[in-house]
């Protein structure tokens, strides 16, 4: 991923630490607490600026995470698409995929409504980019390609509704969605979701079938992504108290043409017992799928499985042998399958 340095030399003005970190807090405050004013906050080039630096690479690595749990043919299926970034900004997942996918005969869009933060993403593009064909723009683009859209923190700010007529408007293959963690984000993907499925793109991440979702309405998907950061990117979160190694997120993938994989998902790590792993999962089954607490034993499991299982967070598939039913949708289980590796 790109690194602070690079970036610094290519935001869109000048600005010294310091002030990055004090209009970071305003950022902060705006999209968490005072969110009419997000539009006014992004009409100063030094908050696209402040912005771009904290958020852009510790954002671009939600898609290295994501990819990580990606199959392969969905994966080959995305390179063989034109990526279209919708509410871009200064270009995090555009530079993100190019990173990842390191693809120089993908098209890539990128569509935001602010002009800094097109100025912004052209700026980074023609500085660390250039052979990449990228093409910046308020509008759509028109291509006969098949499409990947993706969108990164921007249903939460246009909403559902608006993310839906675009999606039927550009007809894509596969649609990315990097949320923030939200209660009422999750409200809004929840809808999409609903609709997307009537429309055949099913969910593969991290959703294990298209049955409906068993999240009611007082709770939510808490999704996490643990992610390690650049050295410099990380001082920063600290200095503006923004944990970015642990991000709660919503990160959602459909696609056409594809079955169910009917796999048990991890959603988090509620907890660690002296004992067990407590996690919530989410498991495949017909008409509305289930949400689980399993309490998964260490006593089976070897110490190096005990450390790599410590690790995992959203978005795993898992298998188990339950030991005990402790409840509805709660029970103490052995782990014996992590993604394709069994556990002996
Ligand atoms: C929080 S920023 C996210 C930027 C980038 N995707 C990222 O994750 O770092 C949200 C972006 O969505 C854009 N946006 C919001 N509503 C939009 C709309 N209806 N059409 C195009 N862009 C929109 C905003 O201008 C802003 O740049």
């Amino acid at each position: 991923m790109i690194s602070s340095k690079l970036l610094k030399e290519s935001l869109l003005v000048n600005i010294s630490e310091d002030e990055i970190v004090s209009r970071l807090a305003q950022i902060s405050n705006t999209f968490n607490i005072d969110r009419a004013k997000i539009e006014k906050m992004y009409s100063e080039p030094k908050n696209i600026s402040s912005y771009t630096y904290f958020y852009l690479p510790t954002n671009m690595y939600k898609m290295r995470y994501l990819f990580d749990h990606l199959n392969q043919n969905v994966i080959e299926r995305i390179s063989n698409t034109s990526v279209i970034d919708i509410g871009c900004g200064p270009g995090t997942y555009v530079f993100a995929l190019i990173e990842i996918l390191k693809n120089e005969a993908m098209n890539f869009f990128g569509v935001d409504q602010n002009k800094f933060m097109l100025e912004q993403a052209r700026k980074i593009h023609e500085s660390h980019y250039s052979n990449f064909n990228i093409s910046w723009s308020k509008e759509l683009p028109v291509t006969k390609d098949d499409k990947t859209l993706v969108f990164g923190n921007s249903i939460n700010e246009m909403g559902a509704d608006q993310a839906l007529k675009i999606i039927k408007k550009l007809d894509p293959k596969i649609v990315i969605c990097i949320e923030p963690g939200t209660k009422s984000t999750f409200s809004e993907i929840k809808k999409l979701r609903d609709a997307l499925i009537k429309d055949d793109l099913r969910p593969i991440f991290p959703c294990p079938s298209s049955s409906s979702c068993p999240m009611r309405n007082d709770n939510w998907c808490h999704q996490t992504i643990r992610v390690s950061l650049d050295k410099d990117i990380e001082r920063l979160g600290q200095k503006i108290k923004k944990d970015r190694t642990k991000m709660p997120a919503i990160v959602h993938v459909y696609c056409r043409d594809v079955e169910d994989t009917h796999k048990k998902r991890v959603i988090r790590l509620e907890k660690k017992a002296k004992h067990a792993f407590i996690w919530n999962t989410c498991e495949s089954a017909i008409e509305e799928n289930k949400f689980m607490r399993i309490e998964v034993l260490k006593k089976p499991l070897s110490k190096s499985w005990q450390k790599s299982v410590e690790k995992l967070s959203s978005g795993f598939s898992i298998e188990y042998e339950v030991q005990k039913e402790l409840g509805e949708n709660s029970r103490k289980v052995v782990l014996t399958q992590v993604e394709d590796e069994e556990i002996s």
